[in-house]
């Protein structure tokens, strides 16, 4: 079992090294280890939220202090958090020349402050926020200060600028990410359970031109025995340090 598990490493590590040009796909799984539970599962925020009723635009527009009670628990989960030895691994293959970009769902901006340069955000980000009426953007962290929920100068409750579901995919972001996707010799896909559409389609456009998926995931998902090529079944903080080593030693 060992030998197996190394030797896939082995196998990860040098695919990465001969072929460089690299894109991480990152979802919820690989701030696990910095404390923000993971969407689904368990300790998930859905088991407590349903997306249905909390996460949809139209939830939003209809009642946007309801949905504010979740996310105003979001934002105090993520404003907690900071990188952990995954995000700075990814940031440390870029410095290297291994990783060209990061394409994430996540929205706690923890790839920027572990050092990574070239990050698509799929599904925007909490740490501004935006008013639908007069289109007034505030950083979140001072207009939360000022009370929950954060309002406009002109009156209206603000909405995080990150992607509810029902809302479409920030055009630029998605424009990037399948150039990346389909432009990458391999494609890391971690900590995502590749459930929602349309970031769940990326390794498909990255394995059709020709990629190798590497998929860094404790768990099978959807992509495991579909397009996934080589799966490190470990957390993402164990399986990014281990492969940086690797790829130090190759280099
Ligand atoms: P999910 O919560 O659906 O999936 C998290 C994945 O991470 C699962 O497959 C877990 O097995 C895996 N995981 C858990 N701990 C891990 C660890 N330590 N290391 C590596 N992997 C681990 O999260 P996402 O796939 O990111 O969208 O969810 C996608 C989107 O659904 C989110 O961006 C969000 C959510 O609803 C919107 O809000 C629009």
């Amino acid at each position: 079992m060992a030998d197996r598990r190394e030797k896939i490493f082995r196998e990860a590590a040098d695919t990465l090294a001969s072929r460089r040009n690299a894109v991480a796909l990152t979802g919820a799984g690989i701030s696990v280890e910095s404390g923000i539970p993971a969407f689904r599962g368990t300790q998930g925020m859905w088991e407590k939220y349903d997306p249905m009723e909390y996460a949809t635009i139209g939830a939003f527009l209809s009642d946007p202090e309801k949905v504010w009670a979740m996310l105003s628990e979001m934002v105090d989960v993520l404003s907690r958090a900071v990188p952990n030895p995954a995000h700075s691994g990814l940031a440390e293959m870029e410095r290297m020349g291994v990783l060209r970009s990061v394409i994430t769902q996540n929205v706690d901006g923890l790839h920027q402050a572990a050092g990574s340069q070239r990050v698509i955000e799929f599904h925007g980000n909490a740490w501004e926020l935006i008013c639908l009426s007069c289109w007034n953007r505030y950083p979140s962290r001072e207009k939360i200060r000022e009370g929950i929920p954060p309002r406009c100068e002109c009156g209206t409750i603000l909405k995080p600028n990150l992607v509810l579901f029902g809302e479409p995919i920030p055009w630029s972001a998605q424009e990037e990410a399948e150039s990346e996707a389909q432009s990458c010799s391999v494609l890391l896909v971690i900590g995502t359970s590749a459930e929602v559409s349309p970031a769940c389609h990326i390794p498909r456009l990255s394995k059709g031109k020709g990629a190798v998926i590497v998929e860094i995931n404790p768990e099978e998902t959807p992509l495991t025995r579909s397009v996934t090529d080589l799966h490190l079944r470990e957390k993402a903080g164990d399986a990014v340090t281990l492969l940086l080593s690797s790829l130090r030693e190759i280099s």
